[in-house]
């Protein structure tokens, strides 16, 4: 956001560096400026490291076992549970990247194993990482950033010209009075003051910004003054540790009481906040600013403007930072106060309202919002959990388990399950008491145990949630332990007693006035497979139907992927091959703007069942490619278990041994390599039908080959009316045309969308609707 100045030796000298080792830590004192200077490195290298260069701050993060977890989601690696440190190693394994790990002062033990074992596993990782301390590797070579160079007392004012602390201040100077100027009057001030400031970046920034209402001449008075009472009586502070602190203290007792309160205030917010977040506050808020409109942003500004909190643009709203050391000062002026433990449990209460109200909306209109916020407030989340489950207070454990269970949807469909699993493993060992809050994190802990391929977990929490739902009279988390226990039959393909619980369970959420509750969906999804295998085909499809109305209702796509692709097996199932493919294709093409990674995995594998089942020239070439880029996106998500439950497992073995048998070993490992090398980008697009697969001169065909699909007006508006319901006769009496318009519209949309049906142009509208 604000203009860098020079460095222009330490980056080619860290870029040196970093062509020889492979372990380069900046470290310096707070301030000093480490993390502005590697993301300049970064800059410059990231043209030669092909897998590009991956920023992953750790500033926020306060617990060290979450570290993997952490550089497993910035990566883009979805976790779907076991170990994080295994998928990290794996994706890493072939990559030839750069790791920028920044701020590891606070985990230096957990970032030295990490880095330790990544740079063992992956032989073409190379990993920088800024630190106040040395991680103290074999290997690690560790670069002192210095201070900006500051000018030599009483020096001619041309040779204060090439210095860049007085160049930095001159910078934020004019930022703040847009006149400023270094002259032949001001420099020897300006030179004065940034040697005060013995060159730190931070404590400049924070001195210039006086500008706005002190005089250069005034300026430097008062840090005199400052200075040299601050000198005199110091505790034993290495020197530009003392200098910052003083620099901060300064800068704190010319804030405002508004101004410092709040400061105090959003020092608790891990990773930034947004306006809203602070307003929401609101006794804190009053206790420390009062009451008043505009007083909150009013606030905010004053800080932003001494340089304390910083802004940007995320999802088009302002959201705010705080440079660490700043942020850790506010802590401690908090802590001193004795209103820490209040401030953060508030803020922890906060959040956990934040998640209950995502739970109970997420599967609606507003999913994505969701999805996104939830997101951008993973740090706030996350010290929000760290915060009640490290209160000793029997209420504080309760909390945890609610909110560790409301988020059970972000966990997984975010990619986050081991990190779910480990707080929801955590509160359930450390509360106490048989609560209502225990048995919804036990279902939402064999929700995420499934995805995680852990099936004998699913069953204990599953069970036990049911037993201790039943006992508190808890209907609503009955219905949802049985839909787990299904759940786990399902898997081990035992088609009857599935059918009985989930019959059951559906009844129940009827009962309760839940017929649409994302578990009774679920329950509609895993049945439609149920009953096309007991040979009831048009009870599959018309429970298909159901599903897929509530999904559209809701206004959702994430969940109405999941059904396609149940829909597809079933179909596959059936035998109607070409409604199956349609399916699975629509499936993914809903997940372009999010992955849900096992819908994904499904989709392309049964879509290589599909294309086996169907003879044609080039077919089981072509089928073979999607086993291997199905393999490659159960491994990439950590999937590959499932496929190993009799749930895909014979189908799976099934498929592969009729395509050996048809086209012969050598040309199945051929094709299935090409599959196995696509990206996860690749497979999504080939797959939805938007581009060929590599090498493959007509396999796109088959996999669709259609374009994307551009409506005219008019089949827009023919297409909404499919989706709400309306035949072809009603549509005509509708838009005043002729039955015969209308049945060409149908068909023209068909065609383009690449569809069979109309359940398809419905979820299609659905997921098109809003752009
Ligand atoms: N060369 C520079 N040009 C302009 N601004 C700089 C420069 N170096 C540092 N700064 C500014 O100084 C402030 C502190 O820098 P930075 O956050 O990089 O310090 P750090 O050493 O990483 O501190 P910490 O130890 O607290 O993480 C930031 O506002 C940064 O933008
Ligand atoms: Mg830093």
């Amino acid at each position: 956001v604000t203009s860098f100045v020079n460095r222009r030796d330490e980056i080619a000298q860290i870029s040196r560096l970093l062509s020889g080792a492979r372990l380069v830590t900046l470290t310096g004192v707070a301030g000093v400026g480490k993390t502005r200077l590697a993301m300049q490195v970064a800059a410059r290298l990231g043209r030669t490291f092909p897998g590009g260069v991956w920023l992953v701050e750790l500033a926020f993060l306060r617990d060290g076992d979450l570290l993997a977890h952490t550089l497993v989601y910035t990566l883009g690696i979805h976790d779907t549970g076991g170990d994080p440190l295994a998928s990290l190693t794996e994706f890493l394994r072939e990559r030839h990247l750069l790791l920028v790990l920044d701020n590891c002062e606070h985990l230096t033990q957990p970032c030295a194993t990490l880095a330790l074992a990544l740079l063992r596993a992956a032989g073409q990782v190379r990993i920088l990482t800024t630190s106040r301390e040395v991680l103290r590797l074999a290997g690690e070579h560790v670069y002192q950033v210095p201070p900006l160079p500051t000018a030599e007392q009483d020096s001619p004012p041309a040779a204060t010209a090439g210095h860049h602390a007085v160049e930095l201040f001159a910078h934020r100077a004019s930022a703040v009075v847009p006149t400023f100027t270094l002259t032949a009057e001001n420099h020897a001030e300006v030179a004065e003051v940034c040697r005060r400031l013995e060159g730190i970046p931070l404590a400049i920034e924070l001195a210039a910004v006086r500008l706005r209402v002190l005089s250069m001449a005034q300026l430097r008075t008062r840090l005199d003054d400052r200075f040299h009472l601050l000198r005199s009586g110091q505790r034993s502070r290495v020197p530009h540790q003392r200098t910052l602190r003083a620099a901060v203290d300064w800068s704190f007792d010319l804030c405002t009481p508004k101004e410092r309160a709040m400061w105090g205030l959003v020092s608790v917010f891990a990773g930034g906040f947004d306006l809203a977040a602070v307003e929401a506050a609101v006794e804190e808020v009053h206790a420390a600013v009062g009451t008043g409109g505009s007083a909150v942003v009013d606030v905010l500004d004053g800080l932003v403007g001494k340089s304390i909190l910083t802004t940007e643009q995320r999802d088009g709203r302002a959201w705010y930072g705080m440079l660490e050391t700043l942020r850790e000062y506010g802590r401690e002026r908090l802590r001193e106060a004795g209103d820490e433990p209040r401030v953060r449990r508030g803020h922890a209460e906060r959040y956990l309202r934040l998640a209950e109200q995502a739970e109970r909306e997420w599967f609606g209109p507003g999913q994505i919002g969701w999805f996104r916020r939830l997101d951008r407030e993973h740090a706030n989340l996350r010290a929000a959990l760290e915060c009640f489950h490290a209160a000793p207070d029997s209420e504080a454990g309760q909390d945890a388990l609610r909110l560790a269970a409301a988020l059970w949807f972000h966990w997984v469909f975010s990619g986050r399950v081991a990190e779910g699993r480990l707080w929801l493993g955590r509160a359930l060992a450390s509360a106490a008491g048989p609560t209502r809050a225990r048995a919804r994190a036990m279902v939402a802990h064999a929700f995420l145990a499934g995805v995680d391929g852990d099936l004998e977990a699913v069953t204990r929490l599953a069970s036990g949630a049911r037993d201790l739902a039943e006992r508190l009279g808890d209907q609503l988390t009955v219905a949802q332990a049985i839909t787990r226990q299904a759940a786990i039959l399902n898997f081990r393909g035992d088609t009857a007693a599935v059918q009985a619980l989930l019959t059951e369970a559906l009844a129940r959420f009827a009962a309760l006035g839940e017929p649409d509750n994302p578990y009774a969906v679920f329950s509609l999804n895993m049945l439609i497979g149920v009953r096309v295998q007991e040979g009831d085909r048009a009870g599959s499809a018309d429970i298909g139907r159901q599903s897929v109305a509530i999904s559209q209702a809701r206004g959702d796509t994430t969940m109405l992927s999941s059904t396609l692709i149940h829909l597809a097996r079933a179909a596959w199932l059936a035998g109607e091959l070409p409604e199956a493919a349609a399916h699975v294709r629509e499936a993914v093409r809903l997940q372009r703007s999010m992955i849900a990674p096992t819908s994904l995995a499904r989709g392309v594998e049964q879509l290589a069942w599909i294309t086996a089942a169907r003879d044609g020239p080039g077919e089981q070439e072509l089928a073979a490619l999607l086993l291997g880029a199905a393999d490659r996106v159960w491994r990439r998500f950590g999937l590959i278990k499932l496929l190993h439950t009799p749930y895909y497992g014979p189908h799976h073995r099934e498929c592969e041994a009729a395509i050996r048998a048809a086209i012969g070993d050598e040309a199945f490992e051929a094709a299935f390599q090409r599959g196995a090398g696509m990206d996860i980008e690749e497979i999504v697009s080939f797959v939805a039908g938007e581009s060929s697969a590599p090498g493959g001169a007509g396999l796109a065909v088959v996999a669709g080959g259609n374009q994307p699909a551009v409506l005219s007006h008019r089949e827009r508006q023919v297409a909404e009316l499919v989706a709400e319901g309306l035949s072809n006769k009603q549509i005509a009496a509708r838009l005043v045309i002729s039955r015969r318009t209308v049945d060409s519209h149908v068909e023209k949309i068909l065609t383009k969308l690449g569809f069979t049906s109309r359940v398809q142009v419905a979820a299609w509208f659905a997921a098109n609707s809003g752009d």
